[in-house]
């Protein structure tokens, strides 16, 4: 079979947007710079661009997101970025709207910086032919479609219908977050009206393209699918990605008390005493951990100060402590969070807003 060359050069990530479902963490981080595995979503949609063949990659940031994406994909330096203030997250077509002179009248990959896929998109790039299609998009059946974009093909898999959320779904095809398109999605997008939740909708200017009778044709995901919407859905990117990580490192320092079974990685100036480590596990830089049982599927971030405690198949993110907890699983820890089991009576809580606390 003959080889195309691959009709996109650039893509365009969307890493704007508020993060509600992931408060309290996203008060203070942009959801795609919650870490997976001690590293930043982000930092996973840019290895699938890049490994696709794409180095020019518009990044669509918000007024409180830019520093802290631009500070991350610095680290980056073989791809060229350029940044796209959006002032508010008026939606996703909104972010098309605004990187229009950056696109040009080039064919493009759209790709949501909170959304994890477990296999390559370079065949889906390949695969697109912006000359005879405008629009290709990934799906993957779910058992409940009803917080995604959700779509009805034909037998062919060409997209003939989709909605937004639907309350009652047509299909179980949701819309995974990575979109090609030709330059005909514009001209949708600058007749676009916002929709009842009072964005425009990027589903919608699909949707014209279709009653247009353009071609949308539809791809579905055979690998894993992740939407870090949420907490649960956090620590199962958490554990899956950790699950391939196939990597036993360590570099930090494991005194001869210290039991380590499995992929364990340790990274310099972390020091660990009397301790069992049960991979898949990362630990980050700088961490001081003692008289602790940890993992599997487990990620600490650095300068994390792991005292007397247990935990499993959670998310310790850096500078947290965590001291003579005897049983912490499916946990996410914030950023120099404490949760210490002192000396006195009852529980003393001081609690951000929007925590959830499950005894
Ligand atoms: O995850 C897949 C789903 O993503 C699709 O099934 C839906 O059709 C699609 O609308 C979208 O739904 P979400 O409600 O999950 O979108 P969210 O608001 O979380 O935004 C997705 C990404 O785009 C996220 O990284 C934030 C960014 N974003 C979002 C908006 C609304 C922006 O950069 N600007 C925006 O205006």
């Amino acid at each position: 079979m003959a080889m195309r060359y691959n009709a996109i050069m650039k893509g365009l990530i969307l890493a704007g947007g508020y993060g509600k479902r992931l408060r309290p963490l996203t008060y203070s981080i942009p959801k795609q710079l919650v870490p997976i595995a001690n590293r930043p979503i982000i930092s996973y949609v840019v290895d699938q661009i890049r490994s696709a063949g794409i180095s020019e990659i518009g990044v669509i940031i918000s007024p409180h997101t830019g520093t802290q994406i631009k500070e991350v994909l610095k680290n980056e330096s073989d791809l060229q970025f350029t940044f796209i203030l959006q002032r508010e997250p008026l939606g996703l077509a909104h972010a098309v709207m605004i990187a229009r002179d950056y696109l040009g009248d080039e064919p493009f990959l759209m790709y949501l910086g909170d959304n994890l896929i477990g296999e390559p998109i370079s065949q889906l790039i390949r695969d697109f032919d912006p000359k005879k299609e405008d629009g290709l998009i990934l799906l993957k059946e779910v058992d409940d479609p009803r917080m995604f974009g959700v779509a009805i093909t034909d037998e062919r898999g060409e997209v003939v219908g989709l909605v937004e959320k639907p309350e009652e779904p047509p299909s179980k095809l949701a819309l995974v977050g990575v979109y090609l398109f030709n330059t005909q999605i514009h001209s949708a997008i600058d007749r676009l009206k916002p929709s009842s939740r009072g964005e425009f909708e990027i589903t919608d200017a699909i949707t014209t393209l279709i009653k247009q009778g353009r071609k949308i044709r539809s791809k579905i995901l055979s690998g894993w699918w992740l939407d870090t919407g949420k907490k649960d859905d956090l620590l199962a990117a958490n554990r899956i990605i950790l699950s391939r990580y196939h990597q036993h490192r360590i570099e930090g320092k494991v005194d001869t008390k210290t039991r380590v079974e499995g992929e364990v990685t340790i990274d310099s100036g972390t020091r660990i005493i009397a301790s069992h480590l049960r991979g898949p596990l990362v630990i980050g830089k700088g961490c001081e951990i003692a008289s602790s049982h940890i993992g599997p599927y487990t990620a600490i971030g650095n300068s994390c100060r792991i005292i007397n405690s247990n935990i499993v198949e959670s998310v310790i993110m850096e500078g947290a402590r965590v001291e003579s907890i005897p049983s912490l699983s499916h946990s996410i820890i914030g950023r120099k969070a404490r949760v210490v089991k002192g000396e006195g009576e009852g529980m003393q809580l001081l609690i951000g807003d929007d925590a959830s606390i499950l005894l």
